[in-house]
C-alpha cells in the first residue's frame, strides 16, 4: 500500500482534527493530533455518516457532533450504541514536515 502525503505538520493543532484527501481514495480521511501523536480514520461516522474530522476529541476519543457516537481514534473502535460499527483506521507517519497516510 502506498504512503500518501496528506498534510503538513503545521496544518493541524494538537487536540484537533482536519479532513484530508489522499490520492487513490475517493472518501476523505479524518486526520487527528492527540497528545502530540497523529491518527487517521475514515471521516465518516458509522451511525449516519457525519464527518468526524470536525468533531471534538478528548484524549483519544472523538465524539460525533451529530448524535454523540464515539470512536477511539487509535483503533477505530466504536463506543456506545450509536456507533453501529467500527471505523477504518490508516497508518500514519511523519516525514520531515509532512504527514503521510498509508492508503
Ligand atoms: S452521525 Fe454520528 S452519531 Fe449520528
Amino acid at each position: 500500500m502506498p504512503w500518501q502525503k496528506v498534510a503538513a505538520v503545521k496544518d493541524i493543532k494538537n487536540g484537533n482534527g482536519i479532513p484530508v484527501v489522499a490520492p487513490g481514495r475517493k472518501k476523505p480521511i479524518a486526520l487527528f493530533c492527540a497528545n502530540h501523536q497523529y491518527f487517521a480514520i475514515s471521516d465518516e461516522c458509522s451511525h449516519a455518516y457525519a464527518p468526524l474530522s470536525d468533531s471534538p476529541v478528548e484524549e483519544y476519543i472523538v465524539t460525533c457532533k451529530w448524535h454523540g457516537a464515539q470512536f477511539d481514534i487509535r483503533t477505530g473502535k466504536g463506543i456506545g450504541p450509536l456507533a453501529y460499527s467500527d471505523v477504518r483506521t490508516f497508518p500514519v507517519r511523519i516525514t520531515g514536515e509532512m504527514i503521510e497516510v498509508e492508503i
